[in-house]
């Protein structure tokens, strides 16, 4: 593997790289890596096929990096195997690995030019047209007119991109990308979110990006793996992961969830009915991890609508079907407590008895912004309702630090 991008000049290189797979992705078996009597990495499986856009999403020390640091082959698994195209690659030495990896910190080669940065590695491996072949990847890059610059004259973003294309122009079959937007400010940070989403899908190389940063994430990766204490909680589409999480932790850590303690009264269909405090709800049981006891039912603040007491939703309590079938769940007696507005939404905490707090996000559609002590109704369809394990601690993944 060749560091690019990491604090130090990229080590030597010898050997040549592992012989190309034909096909296949890469696939983590039973990947364990314990210091000492801690565990960074526990018992984690993965599939990551071949040519997407994979995310890695946790909070700050939950083994992203080792996960990341034992498929680049700088950290031997305590336990696991690594196949890349059904290749066992666990034992391979990191340079012989088809995989570069591009780090947060980029530090280029600050006495070459940009585009002798991105031939180095080739000229070392003694590449035929190595300053072509860089000419290419800085073109793909948009850095073509900076090329004959010295790295200190380029902005972050500019640099970043550099480092991006010292990993490329090697043709690895994986990418491995650690935090690597993470010193450059907001605005830039979604430009790069664009740039490298557009430069994946046009070399179709396997990146997986490592972040903790849920929005990016979301925006970028084809599925993401949601990571806590070294396992993998939840893996999918962000989509899915967002409108289905399967624990608290995904469902706090992804966006904000509305958890409401309940217990299961009885089935009827596809049907669950729940008691919470003197409410009765539904939800359907394929979105429920289980279909007796207790559970912990959660609603995105943005699926609930938000009505001043005195409109039509007046008096309605617990479920009912409107005229086309849709089922709906319905809260009375709320008081709003708390409000945020930020001009395309509001975001209002509502007390409801026997129930508790609950955030909605109300868009403003109409300019009709609620007031603190508004006495509201809230309501949302049923089939957006998701049911958890009920011992689950009901703030997991809430409070933790941003890495
Ligand atoms: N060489 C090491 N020796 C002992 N503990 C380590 C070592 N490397 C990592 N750890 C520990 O393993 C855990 C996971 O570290 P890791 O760097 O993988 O986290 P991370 O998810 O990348 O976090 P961040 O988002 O802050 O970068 C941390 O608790 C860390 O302190
Ligand atoms: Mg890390």
């Amino acid at each position: 593997m060749n560091a690019v991008g990491s604090m130090s000049p990229a080590p030597p290189e010898t050997g040549t790289p592992a012989t190309r797979p034909t096909s296949g992705g890469l696939q983590l078996r039973g990947l364990v890596k314990r210091f000492g009597d801690f565990t960074a990495v526990d018992h984690v499986d993965l599939e990551i096929p071949p040519g997407g856009f994979f995310a890695l999403l946790g909070p700050s020390g939950c083994g992203k990096t080792t996960a990341l640091r034992m498929i680049a082959g700088l950290e031997f698994p305590t336990e696991g195997r690594i196949f890349l195209g059904g290749q066992d690659i666990t034992g391979v030495k990191p340079h012989r690995r088809p995989v570069n990896t591009v780090f947060q910190s980029y530090a280029l080669f600050p006495h070459m030019s940009v585009i002798d940065n991105v031939a180095f590695g080739l000229r070392r491996r003694k590449v035929h047209d190595a300053r072509a072949k860089a000419s290419q990847v800085l073109e793909l890059v948009e850095l073509s007119h900076l090329a004959d610059r010295r790295p200190q004259q380029l902005s972050g973003g500019q640099q970043q991109r550099v480092a991006l294309a010292r990993a490329i122009v090697n043709e690895p079959e994986v990418l491995l990308l650690d935090e690597p937007l993470g010193a450059l400010d907001m605005k830039l940070r979604r430009q790069m979110q664009l740039e490298l989403s557009r430069i994946q899908r046009e070399v179709g190389l396997t990146f997986i990006h490592v972040t903790h940063d849920q929005d990016e994430a979301m925006t970028m990766a084809d599925i993401v793996a949601v990571m806590n204490e070294g396992r993998i909680e939840q893996l999918g589409p962000p989509e899915e992961l967002y409108d289905q999480p399967e624990t608290v932790f995904v469902a706090n850590f992804l966006g904000k969830s509305n958890l409401i303690e309940a217990e299961v009264l009885g089935e009827d269909g596809p049907w669950l009915t729940i008691a919470a405090g003197s409410a009765q709800a539904r939800l359907l049981s394929d979105r429920c991890v289980s279909r007796q006891g207790r559970l912990l039912v959660g609603i995105r603040p943005e699926k609930i609508a938000i009505a001043p007491v005195g409109s039509d939703d007046e008096g309605r309590h617990g479920t009912f079907a409107d005229r086309d079938g849709e089922v709906w769940n319905t809260l009375a007696g709320g008081v709003v407590s708390a409000m945020t507005y930020t001009g395309v939404s509001t975001e209002y905490q509502v007390e409801v008895p026997g129930i508790g707090s609950v955030e909605v996000f109300a868009q403003n559609l109409a300019g009709d912004v609620l007031a603190i002590g508004d006495r509201v109704s809230l309501r949302w369809r049923a089939k957006y309702t998701f049911g958890l394990a009920g011992d689950e601690p009901i703030s997991a993944g809430a409070e933790v630090e941003p890495g």
